[in-house]
């Protein structure tokens, strides 16, 4: 038994959690993602799949699809797709593709979001979406996994192992190589200067530095989780790309500490929640430069009003009079909302903690979701 204990605590590396442990290697699990792939002169990324110019020039629409913490990714991959690729997408909970999806396959690329590259509902999609005649994409962490051998092609995030069941590096590592797939896509379809897609690849190398700041300022949000532990339920606002990492923020504190969290794009707040916020209900939020700071700033001010404590991870100058608790991102363009997204999953982390949960292991949810 105590043998077992210390294997064990081995391999958390000197932290309590896998979870935690994972957290921390963001970093590093980052650079892997992006090791070899990128050619920052060139405005161009090197990645191992067969979508050439020719194929890209027939792909009208991409579809993504996922469930869970995939599906974020797929939701902000959508907004880089659109900005940087200018084409059209859509993000499809995977569950959900059956009633719509495998129309016009031919001018159809449906992009698999998984990390295990086994989870039913997507396997499903992907099948659907094959037998149309659709080309597939499988985004996986996973070699050798179902989605990665059945997809026409496979992109590897190369996160490496992730044992918590609740996904934290691997959605930093999915939204990097789909970051990746918008440079290689947006570039060969003629719609992405090499300009433009140098300042997005600078950005990306940026990233792990900037996650490694979020990752400094831990003790701080233990400090503001301990803080805000014992409230009713928690909002998680932001737009654009901040809209995804709100889902993902919600869903992890949800997932991990059991207590209510919904997460929604802020100009949706004056059309229901509002009702909801009281003093007794952090609204947390993701100011972020390009995706109207100031509007988001305004609903914030709403809540405010209402006495929620707010809690901001911004880039934005403006808005510290207005936060209660103020967690600074660095300027990193459309990465800032991932790096915020840390903040968020640190944050989720120490409620969790704190309240004594099966943080690695919470109660009914599994790592991998094999049935439908
Ligand atoms: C389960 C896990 C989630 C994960 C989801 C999708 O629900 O608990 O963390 O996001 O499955 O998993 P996938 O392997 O397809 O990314």
């Amino acid at each position: 038994k105590t043998v077992d204990w210390e294997a064990e605590a081995a391999e958390k590396g000197g932290y309590d959690h896998y979870m935690l442990k994972e957290i921390h290697e963001q970093p590093g699990a980052l650079r892997q993602t992006l090791s070899g792939r990128v050619d920052e002169v060139a405005g161009d990324v090197d990645l191992d799949v067969d979508l050439s110019s020719e194929v890209l020039a027939d792909v009208e629409e991409i579809q993504l699809v996922a469930c869970g913490t995939s599906y974020h990714a797929g939701l902000y991959a959508r907004r880089l797709l659109e900005e940087f690729a200018d084409v059209r997408v859509t993000v499809e909970v995977a569950s959900e593709y059956e009633f719509t999806g495998g129309r016009d396959p031919w001018e159809t690329l449906v992009v698999a979001v998984t990390q295990s590259g086994e989870t039913a509902d997507t396997l499903s999609a992907m099948r659907k979406a094959a037998k149309a005649g659709a080309r597939t994409l499988a985004v996986t962490n996973t070699v050798g996994s179902t989605a990665a051998r059945e997809a026409d092609d496979a992109l590897y995030i190369r996160a490496g192992p992730e044992i918590g069941v609740a996904a934290t590096k691997t959605f930093a590592a999915q939204v990097t190589a789909l970051s990746l797939l918008t440079v290689h896509i947006g570039r060969r379809r003629g719609a992405l200067s090499s300009e433009r897609a140098s300042n997005l690849l600078e950005n990306l190398r940026g990233l792990p530095g900037a996650v490694q700041q979020l990752l400094d300022a831990s003790e701080r949000l233990e400090a503001v989780a301990s803080e805000y532990v014992d409230e009713d339920a928690y909002f998680f606002v932001g737009r654009k790309l901040g809209a995804a990492v709100a889902l993902e923020g919600a869903l992890k504190l949800k997932e991990i500490a059991y207590v209510h969290a919904e997460g929604f794009p802020s100009g949706e707040l004056k059309h229901g929640t509002l009702a909801l916020v009281t003093e007794d209900t952090p609204v947390l939020t993701v100011l972020t430069e390009g995706a109207r700071p100031k509007e988001t700033l305004n609903n914030v001010k709403e809540v405010e009003s209402r006495g929620a404590p707010v809690i901001g991870f911004s880039s934005y100058d403006a808005a510290a009079n207005y936060l209660d608790v103020e967690i600074p991102i660095p300027d990193l363009g459309a990465l800032e909302p991932l790096v915020a997204n840390v903040g968020l999953q640190l944050f989720a982390y120490h409620v969790a903690n704190e309240l004594g949960r099966a943080i690695d292991k919470p109660r009914n949810l599994a790592k991998s979701v094999t049935v439908e």
